[in-house]
């Protein structure tokens, strides 16, 4: 499979090209790092097969990727993204985008905030494959959307937390690692993107608080009873 850099579809996010939006042309900015959307494609390749969702639309670099490899693969599979500021703050950017990539088919969109879109797809007993975590970074909301992820998957399902290094992003990230050890495996992105440096770069990297991305794999189903002690973090 080649690179998602060769993807005529990601030309804009690789050479930072404007995107047409509602207003216009746009240069796109927030999008995931290169390294970022490496792993996703990684990891898009390594899980079950499945629909895939993500939290945080934006310009649609990560939704554009995923898209495209579902329409790859071939089957119904299809990457739901969750944001309820795609028109009134990004001007239909990543709408616009996937349409003219002909991959508009593959996205759903969910025009809510995360804590009410995933709450709805709970109920409607929805599964992901891979949940990519890079909506509002504070505390409570990322801590809301791993709750619901957690509920949205089945084991060998991977969860990505974007920013990783961001205080309120690493709070979540250190209670998983401390309170869910025997539910969550932890992945290196280095053993991905820098293979041969990955045994220093990752716990020198996670020493000082500066991994982008943090990745969990689900081994077994969440059964914690509501007594469970805390683990601090
Ligand atoms: C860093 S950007 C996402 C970048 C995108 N994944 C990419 O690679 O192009 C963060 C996005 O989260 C969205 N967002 C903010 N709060 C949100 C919430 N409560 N629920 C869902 N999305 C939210 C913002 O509108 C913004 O589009």
């Amino acid at each position: 499979m080649q690179s998602w850099r060769q993807l005529p579809e990601m030309k804009p996010f690789v050479e930072m090209t404007p995107l047409e939006t509602d207003e216009g042309p746009s240069t796109p900015h927030s999008c995931s790092t290169f390294n970022n959307l490496t792993v996703l494609q990684h990891l898009f390749n390594t899980s079950p097969v499945g629909d895939t969702l993500e939290i945080g639309l934006a310009f649609g670099a990560s939704a554009t990727l995923l898209c495209k490899l579902h329409a790859l693969r071939g089957d119904n599979t299809r990457h739901h993204a969750i944001d309820p500021y795609q028109i009134s703050q990004w001007k239909s950017a990543a709408l616009k985008h996937l349409l003219s990539c002909e991959l508009s088919e593959r996205l759903v969109w969910h025009e809510k905030p995360s804590f009410a879109a995933m709450a709805g797809l709970v109920q409607a007993e929805a599964r992901f494959s891979l949940i990519y975590i890079d909506g509002s970074h504070l505390f409570e909301h990322v801590m809301s959307d791993f709750m619901l992820a957690d509920l949205l998957t089945e084991p060998g399902a991977v969860l990505a937390f974007d920013d990783s290094s961001c205080d309120h992003v690493a709070k979540v990230v250190c209670f998983i690692r401390q309170n869910f050890k025997e539910e969550y495996a932890e992945e290196s992105p280095y053993a991905i993107t820098a293979p041969s440096a990955a045994w220093w770069k990752g716990p020198l990297a996670r020493a000082l608080g500066k991994q982008q991305l943090t990745i969990f794999r689900k081994l077994r189903a969440s059964k914690r009873a509501w007594g469970t002690p805390l683990t601090n973090f």
